[in-house]
């Protein structure tokens, strides 16, 4: 059942030159978002905010959809459209976060595993209804001494491909996220291991649970040096590491791999992605953006809750999208940074 809407909305997910935005932060993540702006998170807040975001003009050129968080998904534009109509409209596909957040893992101290999974088949019928076509789930893998554990790796990745599983079902194509977090004092080469470990045992789930590669999208941590780690990795270092790590692990079935930012400043994500499809070498899948934050960033602070700064956050958030398009091709230049101040 689904196989061709599948293939179809996992295509149009990757497509040449586009990326997704993922603006599915939970209540508790937006208000710490907020609160670096110095404005109050209620709903009316998180919709204009979320509003300005998905009617950016001309966003769709770079963003083929937006991953929305169960509140957001419910709302309208300031037009009384619901959002997931005002994004069809302009051709950006909805995308909806089904995860309940991470939680401690019992028994593995500094570990955490992805909830949600009760009541997700119902859910995901809810969610198609009302014009979602694919969703979102992020299991969080830390670095530290001795971890992560075996365990925690097991019962995360069974959880991805559980859900996998029943987005399928759903006819939703499953962006699976398994996160290896930057923060720590690791290096680039243990941020290498764990990630190519933590990759074979999520297509190993997959597979078992009978996940079809064609039609699901991964979402990839880049590796990385940790954020606290004396030595850290240049652009082409973390570029060439992660390129070798996904080839490694990734099936060439898979349609596109999408990267998380995970608290890398914008420039640098857009410099990593860029580097990677700079490299010249043929891959077997497309390598774009899903970024949160490195997309944000700069709307958000250009915003700061004013009515009148929303077409000034609107064009920094088009500018930081066409960025990371031309990264998607390795196009992207340091010196193009500076057209936004220009424009
Ligand atoms: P960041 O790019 O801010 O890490 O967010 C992406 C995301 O969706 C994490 O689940």
């Amino acid at each position: 059942m689904f196989e061709r809407e599948l293939a179809v909305t996992a295509a149009a997910m990757v497509a040449p030159g586009k990326g997704i935005l993922a603006i599915d932060e939970s209540s508790g993540t937006i208000k710490k978002r907020f609160d670096t702006i110095g404005i109050e998170s209620n709903v009316e807040t998180r919709r204009a905010y979320r509003d300005l975001l998905i009617t950016a003009d001309g966003i769709a050129q770079f963003v083929s959809g937006m991953i929305l968080y169960d509140e957001t998904i419910k709302q309208s534009a300031q037009s009384g459209t619901p959002f997931p109509a005002a994004m069809k409209k302009t051709g950006i596909l909805t995308g909806i976060k089904v995860d309940a957040g991470s939680k401690a893992l019992a028994g593995a101290p500094g570990e955490q595993v992805t909830e949600g999974l009760d009541g997700l088949r119902e859910r995901l019928a809810e969610y198609k209804k009302l014009g979602a076509s694919f969703a979102k789930w992020r299991a969080v893998i830390n670095i530290g001494k001795d971890i992560p554990s075996q365990y925690c790796i097991d019962v995360n990745m069974h959880a991805l491909a559980r859900y996998a599983a029943l987005c399928q079902e759903a006819g939703i194509v499953p962006i699976v996220e398994p996160e290896v977090i930057m923060d720590g004092a690791h290096t680039l080469e243990r941020c290498f291991d764990v990630t190519e470990h933590t990759l074979h045992a999520l297509f190993s789930q997959l597979y078992q649970q009978r996940v079809r590669a064609e039609h699901l999208v991964l979402k990839a941590s880049m590796v990385i040096s940790g954020k606290e780690c004396a030595q850290q990795a240049g652009v082409q270092q973390v570029a060439d590491a992660t390129v070798q790590c996904l080839k490694r692990t990734v099936p060439a079935a898979v349609p596109g791999i999408v990267f998380l930012s995970g608290g890398q400043t914008d420039e640098l994500a857009t410099a990593h992605l860029n580097a990677m499809n700079a490299n010249g070498a043929a891959l077997s899948w497309p390598l774009s953006f899903s970024y949160g934050r490195a997309l944000q960033a700069p709307a958000l602070k250009a915003w700061k809750g004013q009515p009148a700064s929303v077409s000034a956050a609107q064009k920094a958030l088009f500018h930081r999208a066409k960025l990371n398009s031309a990264a998607c091709f390795g196009r992207y230049k340091a010196e193009m940074e500076r057209e936004a101040a220009a424009a």
